[in-house]
């Protein structure tokens, strides 16, 4: 059984690993944390450089403590986590400590306050790699003892979400969103036909790097996309496999030659979400007079998709607005989604989690315009 730490926006947490380990067994979720069981660790291992939304990956074992300590010819620095019970940190430091001596191993736990380790001290102690950064686990009835075995590297994690050459500009997809969209979409070739800035194609470079397909109505926003990435590419020596591009106004996206000739598998993109408001100037009828411009936009767009052969997924965002507390959902894009689209489950097997009209919400603490998530698949008319 593995068990893996949430972000605080558990639900996009929770679709992300989802996508990423489909197959797998959910035993548990809340808040905190997602339990999955028959997966290979080895799998893992493998794919958890492509998840962003998860703090640890925690394993279940049999052993003790002090059977971890006896396998060290080092001394034994070690770090224990307490869950779903108040016991104290301290006591049970303080006995363990006491095991281990009585059989000779001398040990230190890291933290001598005992307030709990960031992720970055547990990387700086190298706990990870030596399996010591450990975490009891209790239910009502047993105490479990799980090791880490991955963990979110904060630094690296930092550095690309807020990189000072894609600094956060009005209308630009969070990198870290981005990536949660890329693992729900998942397939071979990726096309944004509202490029702006071209973070989808950034973000599908730095993991994917297979087939890449955008265009945008504005030519400048073409160029400039296709710079930024082929300047990514270059900084981080990244080969892609195939890319193109053009201008295109995506009213009319059943005109672009991708589409039609069966090369694109998934659409990724976040629409144009029109004015960033302000506190100050925010109000139903400015909300309104938006919905109603880009309503035209998203419906010609789905109508004119569902007429050619395109039959694969669209993981879009929409904008919805918070109006002093109150979120003000774009309803109009679900009627239109109703009749060209299906929308695709996030939770397949966990029927306990209810999200608006099986969407993700996206939320800055800071921004009045936020975001909608939907994973679909279009119906087609052809
Ligand atoms: C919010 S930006 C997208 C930002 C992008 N996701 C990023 O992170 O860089 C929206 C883009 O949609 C483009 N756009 C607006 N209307 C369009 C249309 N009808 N067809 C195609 N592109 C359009 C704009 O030129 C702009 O570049």
């Amino acid at each position: 059984m593995f068990w893996f730490q949430l972000w605080r926006e558990y639900k996009l947490s929770i679709a992300e690993l989802l996508a990423v380990f489909p197959k797998w067994k959910t035993v548990y979720f809340d808040k905190e944390i997602l339990i999955l069981d028959s997966i290979d660790k080895e799998k893992i291992i493998k794919k958890s450089n492509t998840l962003w939304w998860t703090i640890k990956i925690i394993e279940i074992t049999n052993k003790s403590i002090v059977n971890f300590a006896e396998n060290h010819d080092w001394k034994f620095n070690y770090w224990l986590s307490i869950f779903w019970k108040k016991k104290s940190l301290k006591t049970e430091l303080m006995s363990i400590k006491k095991d281990l001596k009585s059989i000779w191993i001398n040990s230190r736990f890291i933290n001598k306050d005992f307030k709990p380790l960031s992720s970055a001290q547990i990387i700086a102690e190298k706990l990870v790699k030596k399996w010591t950064d450990f975490s009891y686990i209790y239910t009502d009835t047993n105490q479990y003892i799980w090791t880490t075995i991955w963990i979110q590297d904060i630094n690296a994690y930092s550095k690309r979400d807020y990189s000072k050459d894609r600094d956060m500009q009005t209308g630009m997809l969070p990198p870290k969103l981005c990536q949660i969209m890329l693992n729900i979409a998942w397939w071979n070739s990726i096309y944004d036909p509202f490029v702006g800035l071209g973070t989808v194609l950034i973000e599908w470079a730095l993991q994917w790097r297979l087939n890449l397909y955008w265009s945008d109505l504005n030519e400048k926003m073409v160029e400039l996309s296709k710079s930024n990435l082929l300047s990514f590419v270059k900084e981080n020596n990244i080969k892609l496999e195939n890319y193109d591009f053009f201008k295109l106004n995506s009213k009319f996206i059943n005109e672009a030659d991708i589409i039609n000739n069966w090369k694109v598998e998934s659409i990724v993109t976040e629409w144009y979400l029109w004015e960033i408001m302000t506190k100050k100037n925010i109000s139903i009828v400015r909300i309104e007079k938006q919905r109603e411009s880009l309503k035209q936009l998203y419906k010609l767009f789905f109508e004119n998709l569902s007429k050619t052969w395109y039959n694969w997924n669209l993981v879009i965002c929409f904008p919805f607005w918070d109006l002093r507390w109150k979120y003000q959902y774009f309803n109009d894009i679900y009627h239109i989604i109703e009749n060209y689209c299906e929308v695709i489950k996030l939770f397949p097997n966990i029927d306990d989690i209810t999200t608006n009209k099986w969407s993700l919400l996206y939320k800055r603490d800071n921004q009045l315009v936020w975001r909608e998530i939907f994973k679909l698949k279009i119906k087609n008319n052809k």
